[in-house]
Parts: C-alpha cells; sequence; structure tokens
C-alpha cells in the first residue's frame, strides 16, 4: 500500500565513480570477469555499462595512486518533485548542494550532488541517460545493485542516509551493519559497515542466472583473481554471491544471483530486522556461531 504521504528517496543505484592506477588494464578486468561492455573512453576517463542504463562504472585514470579508490557514486531519482525534496532536505540538513560531475550534467536532465558524512560524493539525477538495447554480450550483470560501504562515521551515516535522504532500513546486524533500500525495492541499495576506516568495500552486479555467478567464479579461478569470499548465502537480501578482489581494478565486486525485491506493499511496510552478530545471518550455509573464518 502506497503511503502517499511518505517523503521518498532515490531511486535506485546507478554506478560508481572509480580512480584507478592503470585504467587500461581495469577495463580489460571489468570486461572479462564483471561482463561490462566498454561504451567510450580517452585517456583520462571510461564509461562502461551492463544493461541499458548509460554506464554503470565510470572509470578515471589516476597513475599516482597504488590501489583503486571510490570517489563518487550515482542514484537515479525518479521525478523532479523528488529531486527538488531531497535538494530541500539536504539543505535543511545544513549541508552544501554541489553541481553534478561535469560529464555527467550531459548525461541525466537535473541533478545535484552531496557529500556523506565522509566525504563521498553522492550524485542525484533524474533521467540517467539510456541505450535502446542492452549489450549483447550474453555473459553480463543486469544491474549494479549497491556499494557497500566501511565506514568510521557509522552513526553519522546511518543518520544521513536515513533523515536526509530517505533511504530505507531493510535490516540491521546488530549495530554493525545496516541494509538501506532505495525505491526500486531492492532489499538494499546501499549497505554500511561500522569499521576503523572508510571506505567502499565492494560493489554489488545482479548476474542474470546463478549460472552466469558460476561461470563468473569460474573465470577468476582460472586468471588466478582472488576470491575474497567465495560462495554466501545471504541471509538478509536472499541472495547467492562470491566476491572477487583486486584492489588496483576497484572494490571488492560481488558478482550475485536472486537479490530480493520488495513487493510494494512489503516496500511501505516492512519492518526492519534486528538480527544478532553471527555469521548465519550474513551466510545461512556457516555451520556455527564461531564460523567467520572464510569470510
Ligand atoms: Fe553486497
Amino acid at each position: 500500500m502506497a503511503a502517499d504521504d511518505r517523503r521518498r528517496g532515490p531511486f535506485g543505484m546507478e554506478y560508481a565513480r572509480i580512480a584507478v592506477p592503470d585504467m587500461a588494464a581495469t577495463i580489460e578486468f571489468l570486461q572479462y570477469h564483471v561482463g561490462l561492455q566498454l561504451e567510450q573512453h580517452n585517456d583520462e576517463y571510461a564509461y562502461l555499462r551492463a544493461d541499458i542504463e548509460h554506464h554503470c562504472v565510470e572509470l578515471l585514470s589516476a597513475p599516482d595512486l597504488e590501489t583503486s579508490k571510490t570517489v563518487a557514486v550515482g542514484f537515479s531519482v525518479e521525478s523532479d518533485e523528488v529531486l527538488d525534496d531531497l535538494q530541500e532536505r539536504v539543505t535543511a540538513a545544513g549541508l552544501e548542494v554541489l553541481p553534478l560531475h561535469d560529464r555527467m550534467k550531459g548525461l541525466c536532465e537535473r541533478g545535484f550532488a552531496v557529500r556523506d558524512p565522509n566525504g563521498l560524493i553522492v550524485e542525484l539525477f533524474t533521467e540517467f541517460q539510456e541505450y535502446a538495447e542492452p549489450p549483447l554480450v550474453e555473459l553480463r550483470p543486469l544491474d549494479l545493485v549497491h556499494p557497500f560501504i566501511a565506514t568510521d562515521k557509522y552513526d553519522e551515516c546511518l543518520e544521513f542516509y536515513t533523515k536526509v535522504l530517505g533511504f530505507l532500513p531493510s535490516d540491521y546486524v546488530g549495530d554493525v551493519t545496516v541494509f538501506l533500500r532505495c525505491e526500486d525495492r531492492y532489499h538494499h541499495s546501499l549497505a554500511l559497515q561500522r569499521n576503523k576506516e572508510h571506505y567502499v568495500a565492494h560493489l554489488c552486479f545482479m548476474m542474470k542466472s546463478f549460472d552466469h555467478v558460476m561461470r563468473g567464479r569460474a573465470r577468476a579461478l582460472y586468471k588466478n583473481v582472488p576470491i575474497a569470499s567465495d560462495l554466501v548465502n545471504h541471509s538478509a537480501s536472499t541472495s547467492i554471491a562470491f566476491y572477487l578482489f583486486d584492489p588496483k581494478h576497484g572494490p571488492r565486486y560481488e558478482l550475485c544471483d536472486g537479490h530480493r525485491v520488495l513487493t510494494p506493499e512489503e516496500h511501505e511496510t516492512h519492518r526492519p530486522r534486528r538480527m544478532a552478530v553471527d555469521p548465519r545471518n550474513i551466510d545461512v550455509w556457516r555451520a556455527a556461531a564461531d564460523d567467520w573464518g572464510r569470510f
């Protein structure tokens, strides 16, 4: 049931902007291991897409870096009304309304950016440009689902993303992890983890099937790309996934299948669960409460 008086949050995640030391190598990595298609690039930047949306990863060439750094995340917004309301909320919270990245201004209708409590740029915009057809590549993701953000400002971030930007909590694991959803009703379009440091820990891509997740895993094994966490069955979002990790090429890339999408009614009425800090509340296939070792 639509709660018409609820102030809307963003619609869903569209892209991450990642500075990488060797852009050509990262493009190859993302093509082969994640299944993204390169659409546009020069010496400074590259756009890769998964489906019809203009891009899901923007790479910035940063040869001075040793490892990658995710510098911005982009979320689409359903309408001008919601965008105006979000801008009003940002202003009311005393935060600075920033312009979108210059290149992004030509790829949407309207938008603005804001820094989260850790300084990560969050871009919000309407009418993200799209292609008429998805890539003709068979083994590719259908969508970029969420960033998972480790933060030393967990409480401030939770307040910012929920109270200012209107994300809805889907589930908590203790007071160390929270899964937040947008209006596209994925179980989570952003997750926060209490940590000593701030970094974007992973980006999650939804593959077409579990078969494709396993083909991605086979490619990682074949090329000796470290698998930071092997197959897990997530309790909160019901997805089955594994995580690739080569710090030169970005945060961990999670390839998943089966991420829960709430129904419109559940979206308005879901009560976030408060789950215990137990490995089985992250991966239901863990054998016991002390089975943490394989994360
Ligand atoms: Fe994830």
